[in-house]
């Protein structure tokens, strides 16, 4: 079985994550990688494949949860360089998890977002995204992980890309070969 990872990032901090994510699931796994707003435009972006075992969930913590049109906004207006530079400006990963409709077979989930070092507010949305997939009856394989940012738009901590390949090392371990 395959591992889809999808993604919302504004700054472009949570898609290195994903990306890393992503190469270190790779070493053992099938995976695709998608944004959000690419994977929603595609024709069934809503259903997660038959053949994926499991799903990986990871966007920004925005306002101590999933970013909202609202939070986007204001993300668009900090953006030092426009809003089109923006990497996922319309929609996030809260909307496609409203609408995805999950495979027949038991789905292993697995849950991250960036957030600021400091301060180190409460909220997560990595928390919050694996609480909605848990309502679709996917289950999760390790617990929400965070990715620490510098500053809003000012990039990942040092370590945290190795963190991430780690942590998509690990994912790949909670994928049973039979599936
Ligand atoms: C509108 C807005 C609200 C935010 N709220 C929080 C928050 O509640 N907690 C937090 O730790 N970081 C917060 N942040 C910082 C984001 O988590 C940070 O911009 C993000 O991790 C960067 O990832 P990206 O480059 O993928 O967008 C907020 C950022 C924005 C733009």
């Amino acid at each position: 079985m395959s591992a889809l990872v999808v993604y919302e990032s504004m700054f472009g901090s949570t898609r290195d994550v994903a990306h890393a994510v992503a190469d270190g699931l790779r070493e053992t796994v099938p995976v695709r990688v998608v944004e959000v707003g690419a994977l929603l435009a595609e024709p069934g972006g809503t259903a997660v494949p038959e053949e994926v075992g499991l799903l990986v969930v990871g966007g920004p913590t925005h306002a101590f949860g999933m970013s909202r049109e609202s939070t986007r906004a204001s993300a668009a207006r900090e953006a030092r360089t426009g809003a089109e530079a923006l990497v996922s400006r319309h929609v996030g990963i809260r909307e496609w998890l409203d609408v995805v409709r999950m495979p027949a077979h038991t789905l292993l989930v697995a849950t991250f977002d960036t957030r600021l070092r400091r301060p180190n507010l409460p909220g997560s949305a990595a928390r919050s995204a694996e609480r909605a997939l848990r309502h679709r009856g996917a289950v999760p394989a390790v617990d929400a992980r965070s990715f620490e940012v510098l500053g809003m738009a000012d990039g990942l901590a040092e370590g945290e890309l190795a963190a991430a390949q780690e942590w998509g090392r690990l994912l790949a371990g909670t994928l049973p070969a039979s599936r």
